[in-house]
């Protein structure tokens, strides 16, 4: 059995497909575990988690909140406008200060990529990246592959298809490490202004035909278009983009039968998903919202109880 011997979780790009699979099948003993029984986890009895957030979020921050104190962790969370950061203090400071006040492990939203790693260099305690930028999302990731898992059985030569804003999405960046790393086939779909082909050189199959992006897919997830990320515009207009993009009705038509619809969160409805559709029958997304409490609590058990048979 592989061991777990990673203190921080940065990104997926560096997980070993057995690191991946520890941690779903850690998210399935806790998930199948909370299903039956009224279960009192304690693996973070006494631990004190901050749960840094610089950039908006809901499900993510939220998560990361129910999970801790599912595993019995006191948690604290500073969003971005509240914390002192406004006043001209560092994030390395911030950091450091949050050590002293006794954190036993921090994690961090942040806009910029590759901060979970530089404060990982900057403190003794555990980091967990809960999304930096464009580049990663680890824990987003590992919740939809887990949702994929519980849907679609093993996942080796699976066909997944990505659609939407990719170039300026760490939703997509994390899945497609993942992903490929337990042996799907990953297609990346939408506009070419937000789909460059270089993601081929990562393993993706990259098309600009919502079609073909379509046909085969065992699971479709759509991504937001991330304005806040963008400076110019990438297309003509939302209608425009909605209308070739988009995942409405007659899209149906061009899906395997039993393929599911994902999708990270938050929708944009009449946008990327057509709102009937997100809340159809093939949708899977507030499945993937709940799984994404078993997930944390499976990452924070295994990066800060620092012991992985110690129980649950
Ligand atoms: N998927 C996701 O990261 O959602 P939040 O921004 O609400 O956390």
């Amino acid at each position: 059995m592989i061991s777990w011997t990673r203190k921080s979780l940065l990104t997926i790009e560096e997980l070993k497909p057995d690191e991946i699979s520890l941690i779903l099948d850690t998210a399935d003993s806790i998930k199948s575990i909370s299903d039956k029984t009224d279960p009192i986890f304690s693996s973070l009895k006494g631990k004190r988690i901050i749960n840094l957030f610089m950039e908006p979020s809901t499900r993510t921050r939220v998560a990361f909140e129910v999970a801790a104190k599912s595993l019995g962790a006191d948690i604290i969370s500073i969003t971005g406008e509240a914390s002192s950061l406004t006043k001209g203090e560092t994030l390395k400071d911030t950091a450091m200060n949050v050590q002293a006040l006794g954190a036993d492990a921090i994690i961090i939203r942040h806009s910029s990529p590759g901060s979970p790693l530089f404060l990982s260099k900057m403190v003794e305690v555990p980091i967990i990246n809960a999304g930096d930028g464009a580049h990663e999302h680890p824990s987003q990731a590992l919740l939809d592959i887990y949702t994929l898992r519980e849907k679609l059985g093993d996942l080796k030569n699976k066909k997944i298809t990505i659609l939407g804003d990719i170039l300026f999405s760490r939703v997509a960046r994390s899945n497609l490490w993942g992903l490929t790393k337990l042996g799907a086939k990953v297609t990346l779909a939408g506009p070419t202004t937000l789909v460059p082909a270089d993601f081929k050189l990562l393993g993706a199959t990259v098309t600009h035909d919502t079609q073909t992006a379509l046909k085969d897919a065992d699971a479709v997830m759509l991504l937001r278009i991330q304005h806040e990320r963008q400076s110019a515009s990438h297309f003509p207009s939302l209608s425009e983009y909605a209308n070739v993009f988009g995942l409405g009705p007659l899209s149906l038509e061009w899906m395997k039968e039993k393929a599911i619809i994902l999708h990270p969160g938050p929708l944009n409805r009449g946008v990327e998903i057509d709102s009937a559709l997100a809340d159809s029958s093939r949708s899977v997304i507030l499945e993937q919202v709940s799984n994404g409490i078993a997930v944390r609590m499976a990452i924070m058990h295994l990066c800060i109880s620092k012991c992985l048979d110690k129980p649950l």
